[in-house]
């Protein structure tokens, strides 16, 4: 109920482009937020892919560390039907990497790499490191990678919490972040502190399911409020977070 009342809020005060002022935000709505009006035939295989992964039976065994590194068996069908980001959002996302063009892209939470594709088809010149701490689960994302022989994805399996500092040491620069992973609001909170240290003008954070709870509500909120975002847009189940010191600090509610 509490999510009907949520969109009622946001439906009535998020702004069309018509709205919006902001030219660095209103650079977004032709190419990056129009997804519905979109063709975008490139990104079919990857939906095949998806309806194939939905048929898949298979038992597989994985680690969940939302609560606590218990293990639970799981059909892929059933993983590919819970954890995937849609379409929509998948393609919104695809859609801003190939307007800003980041060089490096880090994923926190691969599952079974459907989002890591439509990244990897809209933008071969990004460099993707996308982390998965099932190992099972990550296995099968390894495998699509090379069914579809994407050459700028690499995947390692590990938890965030032992791994995500040294791999954004190791990167050039970090350009684009997805937080499609742990949503708890500690994780959350802790994982943004983490790349805030290795953040550019230019990075974008995205993160997904800011209202999959109060918890995560909270989250976003606090994101929003800090000193260093700069512009802020809410698209509803997702935030997208800039940085960009040139412009005033702003936050947007934006039509999805
Ligand atoms: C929502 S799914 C990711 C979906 C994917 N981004 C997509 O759109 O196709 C979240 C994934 O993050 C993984 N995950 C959650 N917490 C983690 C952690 N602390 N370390 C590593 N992986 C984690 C889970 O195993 C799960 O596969």
């Amino acid at each position: 109920m509490n999510i009907f009342f949520d969109y009622f809020i946001y439906f009535l005060k998020s702004k069309s482009k018509f709205g919006v002022h902001s030219p660095f935000v209103f650079g977004f709505f032709e190419s990056v937020f129009s997804v519905e009006r979109s063709k975008n035939s490139q990104f079919l295989p990857i939906e095949e892919h998806r309806k194939k992964l939905l048929k898949n039976d298979e038992v597989i065994v994985v680690e969940d560390f939302g609560t606590g590194k218990q293990h639970r068996k799981n059909t892929i069908s059933f993983i590919a039907s819970n954890s995937l980001m849609k379409k929509k959002y998948a393609e919104m996302i695809a859609n801003l990497s190939s307007h800003l063009k980041p060089k490096n892209i880090l994923e926190l939470g691969t599952s079974l790499g459907v989002t890591t594709l439509y990244l990897s088809f809209s933008n071969s010149d990004s460099k993707i490191l996308t982390i998965e701490g099932s190992a099972e689960i990550a296995k099968i994302a390894k495998s699509s990678f090379e069914k579809f022989k994407s050459k700028n994805i690499e995947i390692v399996q590990g938890n965030f919490d032992d791994i995500l500092e040294s791999r954004l040491q190791k990167m050039d620069s970090v350009d684009m972040v997805i937080f499609d992973g742990n949503h708890t609001k500690s994780a959350t909170i802790r994982y943004f502190e983490t790349c805030l240290k290795y953040i550019n003008n230019d990075t974008v954070l995205i993160f997904d399911d800011i209202r999959w709870s109060k918890d995560m509500k909270e989250a976003w909120k606090q994101i929003v409020q800090n000193e260093l975002t700069v512009i802020t847009i809410d698209l509803f189940f997702m935030g997208l977070v800039f940085f960009r010191k040139e412009q005033p600090k702003e936050h947007f509610q934006i039509r999805f």
